[in-house]
C-alpha cells in the first residue's frame, strides 16, 4: 500500500468531526492518519479526544487577536505542523480565520467543512442562517481554503432536509451528523489521489 497521507487537524471545539475522521483512520485501508491536532483553544475537547486516541495533541497559543492567529502565532502553527511533516490540514472548528502566510505555507493542502451548501450562507451559524431564510434543503460542504471566507473550490458536499418543525438546534445536529460522514470520506479521496483541482473545480483526476 501507498504510504499513507499526515493529516493535521486544527479545531477550537468539540471536536466531533476530528472524532469522525480520526476514527475513520483506525480502518487499515484508510490513505490517511491523524498525524497531530492543534487547538488555540486550551480545554478544548477537540484535544481530550485525540489524547484519547493516542494522537498527539497540542494547544497553541493564538496571540492577540481575537479572530485571526497574529504573526508569532501563525509562524508557531506552521512550524508545529511543518515538524509533524503534514501532506493535508484539515481545519474542523477552527474558528480563526487563517490567510496570507499561513496559507502560503501550504498552497493546495488546507481543507475546511463549512455547515451549508456553498456558496449559499458562508460565514458564522450557517445552520441558523439557512433557517431564517427558509430554504428546504441545506447541507455541509468540504472545501479548499483560500484567502476569502469559505470561498476556495468545493472537493464535496452533502444536503440535509430542513424541516417544518426544525429549530437552530435540532437543523444543526442535522447538519452535523451528515459533517461526520462527508469530511472523512472526502479527505480519503484526496489523500488516495482520486482528485485534482481544475480552475474552480474540484473533479476526478484524469
Ligand atoms: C462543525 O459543525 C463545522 O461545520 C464547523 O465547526 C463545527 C465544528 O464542530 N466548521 P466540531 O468541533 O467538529 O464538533
Amino acid at each position: 500500500m501507498q504510504k499513507k497521507c499526515r493529516i493535521g487537524v486544527l479545531g477550537s471545539g468539540k471536536g466531533s468531526n476530528m472524532v469522525a475522521i480520526a476514527d475513520a483512520a483506525a480502518d487499515p485501508t484508510c490513505p490517511y492518519e491523524v498525524a497531530v491536532v492543534l487547538s488555540d483553544v486550551p480545554n478544548a475537547g477537540i484535544l481530550d479526544h485525540a489524547r484519547a486516541r493516542r494522537v498527539a495533541a497540542m494547544h497553541v497559543p493564538p496571540g492577540k487577536f481575537r479572530t485571526k492567529l497574529d504573526e508569532e502565532a501563525e509562524q508557531a502553527y506552521i512550524t508545529t505542523l511543518r515538524e509533524a511533516r503534514v501532506d493535508y490540514i484539515a481545519l474542523a472548528g477552527f474558528m480563526r480565520i487563517l490567510k496570507g502566510e499561513f496559507l502560503r505555507a501550504f498552497p493546495h493542502k488546507v481543507v475546511n467543512i463549512h455547515p451549508s451548501l456553498l456558496p449559499s450562507f458562508p460565514g458564522l451559524e450557517a445552520w441558523k442562517q439557512a433557517l431564517d431564510y427558509g430554504v428546504k434543503f441545506t447541507g455541509c460542504t468540504v472545501h479548499f481554503v483560500d484567502q476569502g471566507i469559505d470561498t476556495g473550490p468545493i472537493i464535496a458536499q452533502q444536503t440535509v432536509p430542513v424541516l417544518d418543525e426544525d429549530t437552530a438546534a435540532t437543523l444543526h445536529a442535522r447538519i452535523q451528523e451528515a459533517e461526520r460522514v462527508l469530511y472523512p470520506n472526502a479527505l480519503r479521496r484526496l489523500c488516495s489521489g482520486e482528485l485534482e483541482v481544475v480552475g474552480r473545480r474540484c473533479v476526478a483526476a484524469q
